[in-house]
């Protein structure tokens, strides 16, 4: 059974999702959900569903590594066998990435390599592309460069803004993280491609 941290900074929708597919016959089980914004509405969800959550504010720390510090202090006593990283708007420095070999998962809006980084959906309209999708990949130090664990696509329609197409890759997405999961705790083949 393998021990699941959860990082988020907002909406939650992932983690939603996430916690969602955890029932009796899933190879992991939830052990804390840690938020960098107090106001995240993932947490409020994940207090309501009884589960163990910390807030970490990034604004009190005066450095990255400071806050890295403290994140690892935070997960110790919940000896995680992995983070998952859900809608988790911090990058996370060396220190957390090696004390987490292998074992930090992150969802990315995008089909990488294509558009790592921000504004992904305004850059796949931008270039014309047909399709958009979303990746699962093992967080390394080059962002959202770490190997491909998942893959989802969705067509890019006629009319698609980057609020309608941002909903449709969700949709992809809430479907691709929970499936990655339960292979990647089950110790099954990755990279897995939906649909
Ligand atoms: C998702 O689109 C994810 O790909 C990106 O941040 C968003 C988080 O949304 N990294 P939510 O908080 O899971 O609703």
């Amino acid at each position: 059974m393998k021990r699941i941290a959860f990082l988020i900074s907002g909406t939650g929708s992932n983690l939603r999702a996430l916690l969602q597919s955890m029932g009796e016959d899933h190879p992991a089980r939830p052990v804390l959900v840690l938020s960098n914004n107090p106001g995240a509405a993932g947490l409020k969800y994940a207090e309501d569903q009884g589960l163990a959550t910390a807030t970490l504010d990034h604004r009190a720390f005066a450095s990255r590594a400071a806050f890295d510090e403290a994140l690892l202090a935070t997960l110790a006593p919940h000896a995680p066998d992995a983070l998952c990283l859900a809608g988790f708007m911090r990058i996370l420095g060396p220190d957390v990435i090696a004390a987490y070999p292998s074992r930090i998962l992150n969802i990315h809006p995008s089909l990488l390599p294509k558009y790592p980084g921000l504004h992904t959906h305004d850059r796949a309209l931008a270039a014309g592309d047909s399709e958009a999708g979303c990746s699962v990949h093992e967080v390394t130090e080059a962002l959202d460069a770490g190997p491909l664990l998942g893959q989802a696509r969705v067509p890019i329609l006629p009319g698609d803004t980057a609020v309608t197409l941002a909903a449709r890759v969700q949709g992809a997405e809430h479907l691709l993280y929970p499936a990655v999961l339960r292979r990647w705790a089950a110790g099954e083949a990755l990279p897995l491609f939906l649909p």
